[in-house]
This record gives C-alpha cells, sequence and structure tokens, in this order.
C-alpha cells in the first residue's frame, strides 16, 4: 500500500508550516504536497507552548496559534489544507475547476495532512519513508524539518525521571502535562532542572501559577550559552525578586519519593522536596532516520545554502539542518524558530524558483519573553564583551566585538526602532576600532549606524 507525492514535508512543526504557506504562495498543484507528522494536530508555533499556555488565566489555545501567526501571516487550520493550492491550477477550464471544488470538498485534494504518523523509517536511494502504520510515502523532493527530542535525565545517569510529576517540554502532550501538574501543584513547591531557555520560561510560568520555585543547573549562571556573567546576574536578581530560589554548579544524581508522596531531589547539598519537576536540559536533532544516508554535521543534517542535502532531492530545514552561516563563514546548527520559519521558506523559494534563488543568507536572532521583561539578541556571542545601558533599570545590553567587528548584539526592554537598530547594526559587521568608545555610546552606536 503506498501514496505518491511531488513534494513530501517530513515533521510537522514550525519549520513545516512556514514552508506551506511558501509552497502555496508559489503555486504547487493540487494534490502534490504532504505533510507527514508524529503531532495529532496540524502545525503551530511551539513557542507558545512555554508563555502562553502556561498562563493560569485566557491560556493560549489551538487554532489560536497555528503557524503563521507568529510572522503575522495567515494561520493555517487543518481546514486551510484542505483548501489552499494556487487558484490559478483551479481555472484553467470552467470544467475542470467544477471537478476539483468536488475533489477537494471531498477531501481528495489540497495538501495533505499526515498527523498523528511517525516515520519509522527512510531509503533515500529509492525516495520512500515508510510509516509506523506500514503504508509507504514516495516523493520527489522531500523536507526534512523533523526538528529536535528533549534530552533525558536517564541520558546522563540520573535515574527515577519517568515519576508522574517529572516533565519535559517539547510538545502539545507536554505542555497539556505541565498544566495538569501544575494546577494540582498551586502554593506547593517545584524544581525546575536546566537553566537554559525551557528554564528560564518554564519558572516564570511556574511563579505566575503561584508555585514556589528552586532552579537547578550546573554552569555558573543562567543562559550560559549566551548570557555574560552580568546579564545573567541582572535576570537572576529579578528571578529573586520573584520568589525564585537558586541552586546554581549542581546535577542531582536520582528522584526519590518520600512518604508523604513528594519528589525528592537527591544528590544535591540541600534536601529540596517538590510536588513538581520540570526537565529543561538540552534537545538532539531527530537525525536518526538519515544517519548512514545524509552527511551529517554538528549534530545535524548537513545542507548547502540551498538547504540542500547531501543527496540532491532531500532537503534539511530548523532545528535538525546544519547550514552555511554566511556572515561568519562557517556551519552552524541553530535552534530558534526565526532561523526554522526562514530556512523553510528559502528550501522551499530554491525548489520551486532555483534560478531566482541565491544563497541562505541568515542573520541568528534569538529572543526571550519572561513576566515583563523581554530581550533580542542578533549575530554570534563570541569574541570581546562590551555592555551598555542601566542595569539598573529596564533597557540595557551587550555588543560582542570580534577580530574587530561588531558581531553580536544584545537589547534588554527595547523599542521596536531599537530593536531593528542593532539588528541592521549587526548585519552590516562595522569595525570596531576603540571598545571603550563603543560602550560609551551605547544603544546610540547602533541607532547612528
Ligand atoms: P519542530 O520541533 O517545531 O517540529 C518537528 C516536527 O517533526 C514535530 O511535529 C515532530 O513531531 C515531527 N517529527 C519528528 N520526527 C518525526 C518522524 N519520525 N515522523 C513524523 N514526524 C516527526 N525559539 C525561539 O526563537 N523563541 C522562543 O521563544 C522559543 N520558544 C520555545 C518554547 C518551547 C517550549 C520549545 C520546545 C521551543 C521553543 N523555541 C523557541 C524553539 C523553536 O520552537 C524551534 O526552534 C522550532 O520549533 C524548530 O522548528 P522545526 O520545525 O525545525 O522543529
Ligand atoms: P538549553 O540548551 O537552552 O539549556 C540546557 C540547560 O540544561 C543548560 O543551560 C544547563 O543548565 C542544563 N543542563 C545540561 N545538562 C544538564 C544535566 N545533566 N543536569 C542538569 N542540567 C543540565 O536547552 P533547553 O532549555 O532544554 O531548551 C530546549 C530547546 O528549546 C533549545 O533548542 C532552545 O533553543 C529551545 N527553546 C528556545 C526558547 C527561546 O528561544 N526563547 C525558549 C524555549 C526553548
Amino acid at each position: 500500500m503506498g501514496r505518491a507525492f511531488v513534494y513530501v514535508i517530513l515533521g510537522g512543526g514550525v519549520a513545516a508550516g512556514y514552508a506551506a504557506l511558501e509552497f502555496t504562495k508559489r503555486g504547487v498543484a493540487p494534490g502534490e504536497l504532504c505533510i507527514i507528522s508524529q503531532e495529532p494536530v496540524a502545525p503551530y508555533e511551539r513557542p507558545a507552548l512555554s508563555k502562553g499556555y502556561l498562563l493560569p488565566e485566557s491560556a493560549a489555545r489551538l487554532p489560536s496559534f497555528h503557524t503563521c501567526v507568529g510572522a503575522n501571516e495567515e494561520r493555517l487550520t487543518p481546514k486551510w489544507y484542505k483548501e489552499h493550492v494556487k487558484s490559478s491550477y483551479l481555472s484553467i477550464i470552467p470544467f475542470l475547476n467544477l471537478i476539483i471544488h468536488f475533489l477537494k470538498w471531498h477531501n481528495f485534494l489540497g495538501i495533505e495532512l499526515v498527523l498523528g504518523t511517525r516515520v519509522k523509517s527512510a531509503d533515500v536511494r529509492r525516495q520512500t519513508l515508510l510509516t509506523a502504520a506500514g503504508e509507504t510515502i514516495s516523493y520527489k523532493i522531500l523536507i526534512v524539518a523533523t526538528g529536535a527530542r528533549a534530552l533525558k535525565l536517564e541520558e546522563f545517569g540520573v535515574s527515577g525521571s519517568d515519576a508522574e510529576n517529572v516533565c519535559y517540554l517539547r510538545d502539545l502532550a507536554d505542555a497539556n502535562r505541565i498544566a495538569d501538574v501544575m494546577q494540582s501543584s498551586v502554593g506547593g513547591n517545584a524544581v525546575v532542572i536546566g537553566g537554559g531557555y525551557i528554564g528560564m520560561e518554564c519558572a516564570a510560568s511556574l511563579v505566575i501559577n503561584k508555585i514556589n520555585v528552586t532552579m537547578v543547573f550546573p554552569e555558573a549562571h543562567c543562559m550560559a550559552r549566551l548570557f555574560t556573567p552580568k546579564i545573567a546576574s541582572y535576570y537572576e536578581d529579578y528571578y529573586t525578586s520573584k520568589g525564585v530560589k537558586f541552586i546554581k554548579g549542581t546535577v542531582l544524581s536520582s528522584f526519590d519519593i518520600d512518604s508523604s508522596g513528594k519528589l525528592l531531589i537527591l544528590g544535591m547539598e540541600v534536601d529540596c522536596p517538590a510536588d513538581m519537576v520540570v526537565v529543561g536540559i538540552g534537545i538532539r536533532p531527530n537525525t536518526s532516520l538519515f544517519e548512514g544516508q545524509l552527511t551529517l554535521e554538528k549534530g545535524g543534517i548537513k545542507v548547502n545554502g540551498r538547504l540542500q542535502s547531501s543527496n540532491s532531492s532531500i532537503y534539511a530545514v530548523g532545528d535538525v539542518a546544519a547550514f552555511p552561516l554566511k556572515i561568519f563563514g562557517e556551519i552552524r546548527r541553530l535552534e530558534h524558530v526565526d532561523s526554522a520559519r526562514k530556512s523553510a521558506r528559502h528550501a522551499v523559494s530554491a525548489i520551486m524558483e532555483p534560478d531566482k534563488t541565491g544563497e541562505f543568507n541568515y542573520l541568528p536572532f534569538f529572543y526571550s519573553r519572561i513576566f515583563a521583561l523581554s530581550w533580542q539578541f542578533y549575530g554570534d556571542n563570541a569574541g570581546e564583551v562590551v555592555h551598555y545601558g542601566d542595569f539598573s533599570g529596564n533597557t540595557f545590553g551587550a555588543y560582542w566585538v570580534s577580530k574587530g567587528h561588531l558581531v553580536g548584539s544584545f537589547l534588554e526592554g527595547g523599542t521596536k526602532e531599537e530593536y531593528e537598530a542593532i539588528a541592521k547594526a549587526t548585519s552590516l559587521k562595522p569595525a570596531i576600532e576603540d571598545l571603550a568608545e563603543l560602550e560609551r555610546q551605547g544603544l546610540g552606536f547602533a541607532l547612528a549606524v
């Protein structure tokens, strides 16, 4: 049993949604495109899961955050996939138009959404995918958008993380679980393991849900992959003012359950009984279907500037793709929503209009919103750091200067114009001769570029 498509998107997350929108903009014909996703719902904006989704009141729920609302574009509901193929294909002759409308009405045409379906193997030579249900789906062009999975504590030798109140966060099912466990933990204690993005955003959501939070992580400060100690100290002070406690430089060894049913986190200097635990200790890209078949690098599928893998029929986008970052002259794999959206769109452009599509020229962009705070970062956090602004107020930031050029910019509490200015300045990589002068000019430097 099998079906054949011209284009197949494997994975139904952020990148898949933006790729689908781009396909329809560029003119995919009815029945040509299929999206296969393990998740039971159409692509959605994953960032909502650690923010609006976990609010105690007026929480975000689907269908409100299907892609592509995160980029102020159309919201692609399941109905949209049934109906959206380029209108020119529907109007060649009126009679054909009628037939196509009939087929679409009966869900025979449109974009095929194959949901709740895991692909268990891929045969790159035969250009086929085999689903867990035993169906073979063949493609002419495949876009791999399988994203990543959350790392489990067991992978670091910690036992007991399968306990009922230990939560991870990658997909909707995880978010529903956290929301349920939070409801029964109001007024109680939560331990957040990991001081990265998930740790910081979930800690804020737990506090907003009136749960006491202790954060535990191995590094000397939070967000160690991006923040300088000075930036981290601002956020840690802010979190402390909200009642969050920090246990740094520590990894736990195991979980236990005490006589009152509370989780005990073992291996740390202080006892930490908890009603719930949220774990955010990083991710691994979902590459296993292609290991031994495609070239891998930096933990992801290696692609060229057209997002094309070592097999010319296969493209990779989003968290799973390791692509050439032109601005810094090296291959990188990014784990952020903006690169998922833009790499997906670029791949579709390269597929549909190869002659008009150049190399992907991307400026890394990361952001987060926690409590009343909001920051943006552009570029690379490499080289020497210059801090600017008022670290005791609401607006401050940092520049990174490498080999005499501005390569990265961070800003907390900026306006739209100020964020645009740091993005533009970073993309231009201006020469910086005097770090003290850059510090003196602060945000004014970016605004004047
Ligand atoms: P994504 O993970 O979105 O989608 C992958 C899809 O492939 C999933 O639907 C998965 O089920 C499916 N799949 C995998 N293997 C499969 C198989 N074998 N068969 C079928 N389907 C399969 N970034 C940012 O810049 N700002 C932010 O605020 C946030 N916030 C945030 C919150 C939370 C809770 C998470 C988990 C992540 C973020 N991110 C973020 C990161 C951002 O969401 C991430 O970079 C993108 O979702 C990546 O998009 P992809 O489409 O590559 O993967
Ligand atoms: P992360 O890489 O941001 O942070 C991982 C953290 O885990 C580290 O900071 C460290 O403190 C901790 N850690 C690592 N090994 C550990 C161990 N053995 N024991 C205890 N702690 C350990 O990853 P994350 O926070 O899990 O986020 C997962 C993914 O989701 C990332 O790709 C991230 O980019 C994405 N995400 C992004 C955003 C955003 O951009 N605003 C928000 C949420 C999630």
